[in-house]
């Protein structure tokens, strides 16, 4: 087969009210009469359109993707923005949720950043609801922010990457809503991602399992990142997280369209024991 020739190459610079998210496709000559295009989304520099916020000047430009990472570059926005919604709302998700969540379910939410997603999780009947994020000041402040309306949600600051202030065998379900999408943000090539970014993932990932009950639980993630790229993950080499026979990956039709991928953990069928 004569190699692919790529014909095309697009770019949409800063998608929308979506900041972060920038589409790449790319079309390919497969023969004179065939052509296919990949399309992917990436991290790009923020603008300032502040759609979704009513922060003050909570999108201030950055200089490059990898600031997504940086626990400072969180701790310094969270000083001025009250609530952004990353991606996609709560009702966006809702049938997801519904289909894959038990009311009483032990539900952690990882990175949560100031989005209502907790607290509309909470107003859906799910009361059992602990949300964690690396920056000391988005936490302080949405513990304020909801004490007396939500008594009942947990916040608590800690690194998704080692989770260490979360004990063992917690929780039956770990939700990321561009959570990971934030790691990864500076990963380089998708196909061989920088040993930063493995490392990251590779420790998150290990940490979500650890907090997970041992059996029938799951981990949701929520994101921007193509299916493909998003299993390579979810499936790195080397590791055995236990639900890498059962990812399942669906469209969320919203936006320029994000994925909601649910990892069931070593599931346990009831009627064989
Ligand atoms: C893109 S925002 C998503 C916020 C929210 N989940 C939403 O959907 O709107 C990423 C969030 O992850 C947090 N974050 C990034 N890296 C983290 C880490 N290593 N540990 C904990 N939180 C992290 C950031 O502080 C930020 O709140």
């Amino acid at each position: 087969m004569p190699p692919l020739r790529q014909v095309k190459r697009y770019k949409t610079n800063c998608y929308k009210n979506q900041p972060f998210v920038s589409l790449f496709q790319l079309k390919f000559q497969v023969s004179e009469s065939e052509t296919f295009r990949i399309k992917l989304l990436t991290m790009e520099n923020e603008t300032n359109n502040s759609a979704q916020s009513n922060g003050k000047n909570c999108l201030k430009k950055t200089k490059d993707n990898s600031q997504y990472r940086e626990q400072t570059y969180w701790e310094e926005r969270f000083q001025t923005e009250d609530e952004y919604e990353w991606l996609c709302t709560y009702n966006d998700l809702k049938d997801f949720i519904k289909r894959d969540l038990k009311k009483e379910d032990k539900i952690i939410i990882l990175g949560c950043g100031n989005s209502t997603f907790s607290s509309d999780l909470c107003d859906a009947g799910f009361s059992n609801v602990t949300s964690v994020d690396f920056s000391t000041a988005v936490i302080n402040a949405m513990r304020k922010k909801y004490e007396s309306s939500h008594p009942t949600l947990q916040w608590i600051v800690s690194d998704v990457r080692n989770l260490k202030e979360i004990p063992n065998n917690m929780f039956d379900v770990v939700i990321d809503k561009a959570c990971l999408d934030a790691l990864v943000c500076d990963e380089g090539d998708p196909w061989e991602p920088n040993v930063r970014t493995k490392t990251d993932v590779d420790s998150t990932l290990t940490s979500v399992v650890r907090i997970l009950k041992p059996e029938n639980s799951a981990f949701i993630s929520i994101g921007f990142q193509q299916p493909h790229f998003r299993k390579r993950y979810l499936q790195f080499q080397g590791s055995n997280y236990g639900w890498e026979q059962n990812i399942v990956t669906s469209n969320i039709n919203v936006g320029m369209g994000y994925f909601y991928t649910h990892c069931k953990l070593n599931v346990i069928n009831e009627s064989s024991i």
